[in-house]
């Protein structure tokens, strides 16, 4: 999807991954982080559990609107300026803990970050189109590398229905990532399997494919060779 295309979404309230709660994953979670980064954050509920943590939270996310519900949502009135980038410029709001950049994530530099211990990364790496991948994990590595990353993936066959969210096999991630540990592994068999079914266009009662979420804690390694920094 192209950078409008996911602001068209916002824009339309088709939000189908936005979930009602903190994702369990990150509740379950007992690593003692400082400063976490949450790339493509959306409106994610993680945002204020991490911040309301102690955490200090710096999200970045293409949407406004998102960015803006964030704080609206708990009536925080957010500090807002205009910041530069090396190669883009971003709205970046901030409120106690909380600071966020509204703009490409796959343009976004160290400077722009600062420094960072963790990468939460649910709906972030699955979210991307496969030829988007290595600029994203080129990006990681930029802004954090040697972090911490947890991260959620889903994995199901690519052949019966397109993206997002994409397939990402284990190799995938014990490739790309460094000191890779798997925490959990389950079948999801709630809305969203329900949800790609339909986007699959599969006929009412036929079985939707069978899908696996995974849980990993990894550490962001080196970039991978070759990668272009756009999302267009
Ligand atoms: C699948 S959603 C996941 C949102 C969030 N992580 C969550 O768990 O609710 C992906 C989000 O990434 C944003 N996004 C997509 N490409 C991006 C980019 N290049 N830079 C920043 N945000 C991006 C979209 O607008 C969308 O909000």
């Amino acid at each position: 999807m192209t950078p409008d295309a996911w602001r068209a979404r916002w824009e339309r309230g088709e939000t189908g991954w936005h979930l009602p709660e903190v994702h369990p994953a990150l509740k379950a979670y007992k690593g003692a982080w400082r400063r976490v980064l949450v790339p493509l954050c959306g409106a994610s509920l993680d945002l204020d559990w991490l911040a309301e943590r102690g955490v200090d939270v710096v999200g970045v996310e293409l949407s406004d609107l998102a960015c803006r519900r964030v704080f609206e949502r708990s009536g925080q009135a957010p500090e807002t300026r205009e910041v530069e980038g090396a190669s883009a410029s971003y709205t970046e709001r901030r409120a106690g803990r909380l600071r966020l950049l509204t703009g490409d994530m796959l343009a976004v530099d160290a400077s722009l970050i600062g420094p960072v211990d963790a990468v939460w990364d649910r709906g972030c790496t699955v979210a991307l189109a496969p030829r988007l991948r290595d600029a994203y994990l080129s990006t990681l590595s930029r802004v954090a590398r040697g972090a911490e990353v947890l991260l959620v993936t889903i994995d199901y066959d690519q052949r019966m229905m397109d993206g997002p969210p994409f397939a990402i096999s284990d190799a995938f991630v014990r490739q790309r990532f460094d000191a890779v540990e798997l925490l959990d592994e389950a079948a999801e068999s709630g809305s969203l399997r329900d949800r790609l079914a339909a986007k699959a266009g599969l006929p009412q009662g036929a079985d939707p494919p069978a899908l696996l979420e995974r849980v990993y804690r990894a550490r962001v390694g080196a970039p991978p060779a070759d990668c272009t920094t756009s999302s267009a």
